[in-house]
């Protein structure tokens, strides 16, 4: 009978304290942790939903952040470790999967070397091939390849095989995000041309490489960051300006069909600091499913003096008749 009580005692003792371990709002710029109460790392980050989970695939940033003796410009940096992957069946809760594509280590000329630049990581699953494709935005330190690399895998969770880097359409491609449309076509959408000029190009029907079909977009407006996502049959593309690691005023735009033509509808930011993305960059738009018309936009706090300290500000993304709002919310939930 005494062991009875004792065990009912902790039972009800400790239930509350398993539940408050479970997240059930976003605070968007407050240190997020993990399931395993570790800090969530994965910055310029994308999302998968698959198999009635969301996977959050993002740059791992750990170690000191440099300025480089040679910088012209505020290119701080850390050494590349690789993309992480957390797993989560509600946004909220996000267990770690771990690097899911590693740097490389001792090979100075490899793409993933320590020494490069490995951004902005997106996955999406080819239905016809069964696997999962990611592309990621290449660089030399100094920010000069400006390359696509693309990498696959068989399941989300990686590990995801390297294959290759290259410029799309042989133009430059930095900030780059991905989009597959209902009818199974992919897109990459890219700052090139030295980040004037957004390029949106048609991907093979294996999702590996660039067709021939691309358009440019936003002509010399230099925006970058772009995160897409389709509402009622029409395109949106979130994007920021070229400030590097400095926020600044976010713009939203609308079209008919993912090559354009789009049309710029404004800063879709409202509240405090609007017109510095509340201290953010986009990198991704994610629909919540099961919950039409509910939007998820996340954006990158980012610390340019210590990168892996960066945040995240994820943000209800809602509609007023055609017009998109991301409101600031300091504490919000579903
Ligand atoms: C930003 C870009 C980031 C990173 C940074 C480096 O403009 O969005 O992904 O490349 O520049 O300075």
């Amino acid at each position: 009978m005494k062991t009875k009580l004792v065990m009912l005692f902790i039972l009800i003792i400790a239930e509350p304290c398993f539940a408050q371990e479970r997240n059930f709002r976003f605070n968007p710029g407050k240190v997020w942790l993990d399931d395993e109460h570790n800090v969530i790392n994965a910055h310029g980050g994308g999302m998968l939903y698959h198999g009635s989970t969301y996977y959050w695939y993002g740059e791992y940033k750990q170690g000191k952040t440099v300025l480089p003796e040679w910088a012209t410009w505020e290119c701080y940096r850390t050494e590349v470790t690789g993309v992480s992957c957390y797993s989560s069946k509600d946004l909220l809760n996000w267990h770690f999967e771990g690097i899911v594509l590693g740097a490389e280590k001792t090979d100075s000329l490899h793409d993933l070397h320590t020494s490069k630049v490995v951004e902005r990581p997106k996955v999406i699953y080819n239905s016809k091939t069964k696997k999962f494709v990611m592309w990621m935005h290449i660089d030399s330190a100094d920010y000069s390849k400006a390359s696509a690399g693309v990498a696959v895998s068989d399941t989300p969770t990686g590990p995801f095989t390297y294959l290759d880097s290259f410029r799309p359409n042989g133009e430059m491609s930095r900030d780059q995000t991905l989009f597959v449309d209902d009818d199974g076509k992919a897109y990459q959408i890219c700052s090139s041309e030295d980040n004037a000029t957004m390029y949106i190009h048609l991907l093979t029907d294996d999702y590996l490489k660039p067709t021939k079909t691309f358009t440019r977009n936003f002509e010399k407006k230099y925006r970058e960051a772009p995160a897409v996502f389709k509402h009622h049959g029409k395109y949106y593309l979130l994007t920021s300006g070229c400030s590097g690691w400095d926020p600044n005023v976010a713009d939203i735009a609308v079209a008919d069909s993912m090559l354009g033509e789009w049309k710029s509808l404004g800063n879709p930011c409202i509240g405090e600091e609007a017109d510095k993305t509340f201290y953010g960059q986009s990198t991704y738009v994610q629909p919540v499913i099961g919950r039409p018309d509910t939007y998820v936009a996340m954006f990158d706090r980012w610390k340019k003096t210590d990168l892996p300290d960066s945040r995240y500000i994820w943000l209800p993304l809602t509609f007023e008749g055609d017009k998109p709002k991301i409101i600031w919310h300091k504490d919000w939930g579903f």
